[in-house]
């Protein structure tokens, strides 16, 4: 063989082991991917957060979730931690079935605004669903059973083949909630979102926020820098898989908006005082959130269920009121411009006040009493009674 010809075999040869070595990857990540979804990975061991406590007579249509509050006197923006409780990670309630169906069209209408993931997410996405899925099979054993391949929700008889669907179509059609995944960026080691499913968001949106690091994502929100970017950024670099924590960020909307972008026609009425707006449009919108580290991919995942409650719930709730009254009459101008509350504060403050004096007079709340934040908080006194 002459030295051309040689050349010539010796560049096919590594054509073609290029060609075998990618087939074979590809090939090699299918099966060992499906060996490693076989042997069924525990995470409550691996994270170190114990599984939550089967319901075995849970009924969704039922099912109410717990009353949070998350309102706080003094208010100022501090990231306001709580511990999370390992059988409330993903909560469901009567709303299932009717938001699944409104998440389904909100992905089917607005595609990557709802859903996308960026490259190198790919074993944070699969993991979280797995995590999810096994969450959801210990804790409402009646309604999911997950045999390796298929997940089945025997509330929506619906079936979800984890090999062949992306895993964040899978979550959005199982479990209404929102998940946003971070990882540190190769160069800068901030904290960034990589992917998200996320149909509960007022003014923004996965398109919006993805690629972005925390304190970009956060611009918008005020005192963040000040008040909060260091403090978040310490915190992400050094949390464990085994201490989740949750926290509450709360509205009072029109209605129950859960997806609104600027130039829809509903952020109108934000901009104006409706003499003829009714108390009984007007709740409370609370999105409860859980950060917790993935142990495998070491994603730190934020996720979030929106929850509304009729505003008149409140003349119920001792102490609310007089919280809720407080925190819009005397809160930080730049706090409460950014929750946009304005529209709805002609109606609401003489509400509160006469649901105040109602409290005191029955004996609920002390006359005269100084407003804090609960003992209770996220909740209020009694509230387990309203479960
Ligand atoms: C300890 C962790 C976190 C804290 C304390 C926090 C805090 C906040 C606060 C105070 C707000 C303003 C609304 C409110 O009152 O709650 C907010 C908004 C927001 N946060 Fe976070 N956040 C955290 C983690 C994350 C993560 C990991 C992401 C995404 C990957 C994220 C995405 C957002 C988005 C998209 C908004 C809405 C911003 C807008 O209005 O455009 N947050 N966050």
């Amino acid at each position: 063989m002459d030295e051309p010809q040689l050349f010539l075999y010796g560049v096919c040869f590594v054509t073609v082991l290029l060609a075998v070595s990618q087939f074979g990857k590809s090939f090699l990540d299918k099966v060992l991917g499906t060996f490693r979804r076989r042997q069924s990975i525990d995470y409550f061991k691996l994270s170190g957060v114990p599984p939550p406590k089967p319901l075995l007579d849970f009924n969704v249509d039922k099912a109410q979730a717990r009353p949070y509050r998350p309102f706080r006197w003094s208010y100022h923006q501090t990231m306001s931690l709580k511990k999370m409780e390992p059988d409330y990670w993903l909560e469901l309630e009567s709303t299932y079935k009717e938001r699944i169906a409104q998440r389904k069209a909100l992905h089917a209408k607005h595609g990557k605004q709802i859903i996308d993931a960026l490259p190198g997410s790919e074993l944070a996405c699969r993991e979280l669903m797995e995590m999810a899925i096994q969450f959801l099979c210990v804790r409402y054993p009646k309604q999911f059973h997950f045999d390796g391949r298929t997940l089945y929700n025997r509330i929506l008889d619906t079936k979800s083949k984890v090999d062949e669907e992306d895993p964040l179509v899978v979550l959005n059609n199982n479990v209404p909630e929102d998940f946003l995944l971070t990882l540190p960026d190769s160069k800068t080691g901030l904290y960034t979102m990589v992917a998200g499913v996320c149909c509960s968001s007022i003014g923004w949106n996965v398109a919006t926020k993805i690629g972005k690091p925390l304190k970009e994502i956060h611009n918008v929100v005020p005192d963040y820098k000040e008040k909060m970017e260091f403090s978040m950024d310490r915190y992400f670099s050094k949390m464990p898989t085994d201490k989740p924590i949750q926290r509450g960020s709360w509205g009072l909307e029109i209605g129950q908006p859960l997806w609104l972008q600027d130039g829809d026609p509903h952020f109108a009425v934000r901009t104006t005082q409706d003499p003829n707006l009714k108390i009984e449009d007007i709740y409370l919108r609370v999105d409860w959130q859980t950060l917790r580290r993935l142990p495998r991919s070491r994603s730190i995942v934020f996720n979030f269920k929106a929850l509304f409650t009729p505003l008149s719930s409140f003349r119920n709730e001792p102490y609310i009121p007089h919280l809720v009254l407080k925190v819009l009459t005397e809160g930080k101008k730049n706090l409460m411009d950014y929750k946009g509350t304005w529209h709805i504060e002609h109606k609401v403050i003489p509400a509160l006040e006469e649901w105040c004096k109602e409290q005191e007079e029955k004996g609920w709340v002390p006359e005269k009493w100084e407003v804090r934040t609960l003992d209770e908080d996220p909740y209020y006194p009694g509230w387990k009674k309203t479960l």
